[in-house]
């Protein structure tokens, strides 16, 4: 793992081994699906390595054993529509009581920017720690925008999860909100003039549901 300020770059060989695999234009669909499941599960696994625990005791059929819980904050994982919801599906397995929220927003292909048409957020986020999820860090144009719609309904603690980083877009939210960790599983060189991460894996939202 290689971390910098607010950034850690994950570099356990079954994260890289998969995500080799992701970026080949010749993976199926089907397979696709499966590797943004698994890659999400191994960061996830990562980022809540400080989750607090609590004592606690628990019968086994021998004796009494002192074991741990999570306590503390409850969970929230919020996914970017609509290529972030494959990420929740597979954090799901993890910690299937987080709550979920949805995020919809999708990039103008002209501008680059991002157009917001849909959000639907747990009630109490301001009392979640909050993990935001989406496979591509392109501009970070939707990572920013999407931060700003969570901290203005309350949320206080946000983890920003991306499968394949880009340069510009890390310095676009660590400018628009230093205070968020950015987690990625691999940082690739720069944008096309197209603002597709080079080299990147291609249209994930397209790669994961077939849509070209
Ligand atoms: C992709 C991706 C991110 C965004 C990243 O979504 O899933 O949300 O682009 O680009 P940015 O960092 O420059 O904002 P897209 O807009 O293609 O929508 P989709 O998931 O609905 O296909
Ligand atoms: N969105 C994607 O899906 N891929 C990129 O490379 C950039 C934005």
């Amino acid at each position: 793992m290689s971390e910098a300020a607010n950034l850690t770059v994950m570099n356990h060989p079954l994260i890289q081994h998969k995500v080799s695999i992701l970026r080949d234009k010749d993976t199926t669909v089907r397979d696709f699906r499966a590797l943004c499941m698994e890659i999400s599960m191994l960061m996830a696994f990562e980022a809540m390595r400080d989750l607090p625990l609590e004592e606690v005791v628990v019968e086994t059929p021998v004796a009494p054993a002192k074991a741990y819980k999570l306590s503390g904050k409850k969970l929230a994982l919020v996914g970017i529509l609509r290529a972030g919801l494959i990420m929740v599906d597979g954090i799901l397995n993890l910690v299937p009581n987080a709550r979920v929220g949805h995020i919809g927003l999708y990039r103008d292909p002209k501008t680059l920017e991002p157009v917001e048409y849909y959000n639907k957020l747990p009630a109490d986020i301001s009392e979640r720690d909050v993990f935001l999820l989406d496979p591509m860090l392109a501009t970070g144009g939707s990572a920013a925008a999407a931060i700003s719609i969570l901290k203005d309904i309350g949320a206080k603690s946000i983890k920003l999860l991306c499968i394949i980083g880009a340069p510009e877009g890390i310095l676009a939210v660590h400018s628009k909100h230093p205070d968020v960790e950015i987690i990625l599983a691999a940082q690739d060189e720069r944008l096309n003039d197209h603002g597709y991460i080079v080299p990147g894996l291609g249209d994930a939202g397209d790669r994961i549901y077939g849509t070209r």
